[in-house]
């Protein structure tokens, strides 16, 4: 089990950071949330449409689709960009050495992988070789993050990465611009900070990540 001071450590956060947190004010969204499917209203029939789905090409060269994992019922919902290969052979989201940052970050939170957060990815199969997502591969991929998004019905989502944020907030400005803010995703308010891949290799920018941490906290104590 992670102490606080196993995350400061794994974060490589000193006491000085502790005291910085942004202050920001969720911004509204006019935006209505769009009908879900049918076939996606419930968990079963999500889970059964990611596994059968063929809508773009990476369906032939994926083990599996992975949905996503956790409670669903969480108040937290973290968005990454795409399974790996350790995800696509394991079914679950962040398995591998980025998931290991990943849970240090939610520990951060007095958060625990299952209790009251929900992982999910913009993307439910693995681009082959870890390659970029593609705009087709995002749009086919939509509709099951928003029904996710309907189903858990999250008070706050945190986006991991570039590609996450980029994607759900049809945004192309650069993560050093969309992190320190509050932003929202079908009305819910969206925080954005680095990929625990990214900061695996860029430690002083982890410092940035807890600033955003802090930021995503104290939004969700302010709901
Ligand atoms: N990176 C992601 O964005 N998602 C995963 O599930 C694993 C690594």
């Amino acid at each position: 089990m992670l102490t606080r001071d196993d995350v400061f450590d794994e974060l490589g956060i000193g006491p000085v950071w502790r005291l910085r947190e942004a202050v920001s004010t969720p911004s509204p969204d006019t935006t209505t949330p769009p009908a879900v499917h049918q076939s996606l209203a419930d968990w079963d029939q999500l889970s059964d449409a990611v596994n059968q789905c063929t809508a773009c090409k990476l369906h032939r060269t994926r083990t599996q689709g992975v949905l996503g994992v956790g409670d669903r019922n969480a108040d937290w919902l973290i968005v990454g960009e795409a399974p790996g290969a350790d995800e696509d052979a394991q079914g679950e989201p962040f398995v591998g050495q980025a998931g290991k940052l990943l849970d240090a970050m939610l520990a951060a939170l007095d958060l625990r992988r299952g209790h009251n957060v929900y992982i999910a990815n913009v993307l439910k199969s693995r681009p082959p070789g870890n390659r970029n997502p593609e705009p087709d591969e995002v749009a086919a991929c939509r509709p099951y993050l928003l029904a996710q998004v309907q189903l858990i019905q999250p008070k706050l989502i945190l986006a991991l990465g570039r590609f996450a944020a980029q994607s759900l907030l049809a945004s192309d400005e650069a993560i050093a611009r969309l992190r320190g803010r509050v932003h929202t995703f079908q009305n819910v308010p969206l925080i954005v900070t680095y990929h625990p891949a990214y900061l695996l290799r860029n430690l002083p920018d982890k410092a940035r990540a807890w600033e955003d941490l802090c930021l995503a906290r104290r939004t969700m104590m302010n709901l």
